[in-house]
């Protein structure tokens, strides 16, 4: 995305995929997830993410065009390499559009995208995109032959998954993987992102990894937001990573 703040100005983008999931447990029109990505750009988020799953399990469609109606911050659409999310893209354009795995039956995106099976679909995808001016990130786990091939396959960014490191955040392979991932995302002239199961307690040595440029954070900055809001959410948020940078 757009960098807001400067050269090395590490950048949190608030996915708000749940703000939509409180309101589909009713089927209601609140909390409205266009509002809440106001409020987290008031609280100094850098740009908002959303996932429109295929099964339409949180955001909807109509969401994704009010968000895209109402922030001033990049939009970074997480959407399954299929024709009907290709064309939803190309029509609405957000700024980024980061291709993730996708399965019905998963909770949560599990691991990130095995970029070295049909090769073919995703350069296709990823020059679809590029030529309609969006810029494209890969979700893939840290791994050299992944980040290699994203290289190859034309990608702007790869998103390192993080959830492993968050489930082991003791383990010190887990952030091992995740700076030389990104260490080496960048020496190929990869912009490196990070994110999944990031929360106030484990975002530091992510943070703190110089050659990442963007952070995207969710489940646990709405939880936290029922709490305190999630303009105190982000914020607190925020604060982790630049005690951390
Ligand atoms: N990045 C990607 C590609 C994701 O799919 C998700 C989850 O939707 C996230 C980041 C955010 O993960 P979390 O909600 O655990 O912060």
């Amino acid at each position: 995305m757009a960098s807001t703040g400067g050269p090395g100005h590490l950048r949190l983008c608030i996915n708000i995929d749940h703000v939509a999931t409180i309101r589909q447990a009713r089927h209601t029109d609140e909390p409205d997830p266009a509002a809440a990505a106001v409020v987290c750009e008031a609280a100094g988020a850098d740009g908002i993410t959303a996932h429109l799953r295929e099964d339409r399990r949180h955001f909807q469609d109509a969401d994704l065009e009010a968000v895209l109606r109402v922030i001033r911050t990049p939009f970074n659409l997480e959407m399954a390499v299929t024709d009907e999310m290709l064309a939803i893209a190309e029509r609405l354009r957000p700024h980024q559009v980061t291709l993730v795995p996708e399965r019905r039956q998963e909770v949560t995106t599990e691991g990130g995208l095995d970029v070295t099976r049909q090769p073919e679909v995703l350069r296709l995808a990823l020059a679809r995109l590029a030529a309609g001016g969006i810029r494209t990130s890969l979700f893939i786990d840290p791994d050299v032959v992944m980040i290699e091939q994203s290289k190859r396959l034309g990608a702007a960014a790869v998103e390192l998954h993080t959830g492993r490191y968050a489930q082991a955040p003791a383990d010190p392979a887990t952030l091992a993987a995740l700076r030389t991932g990104a260490r080496l995302g960048r020496s190929l002239g990869l912009a490196v992102h990070a994110g999944h199961g990031l929360t106030v307690r484990n975002v530091g040595p992510v943070a703190a990894l110089a050659d990442v440029e963007e952070l995207n954070i969710g489940h646990s900055i709405v939880s936290r937001a029922v709490f305190v809001g999630i303009e105190a959410a982000v914020r607190e948020m925020r604060a982790a990573m630049d005690a951390a940078r």
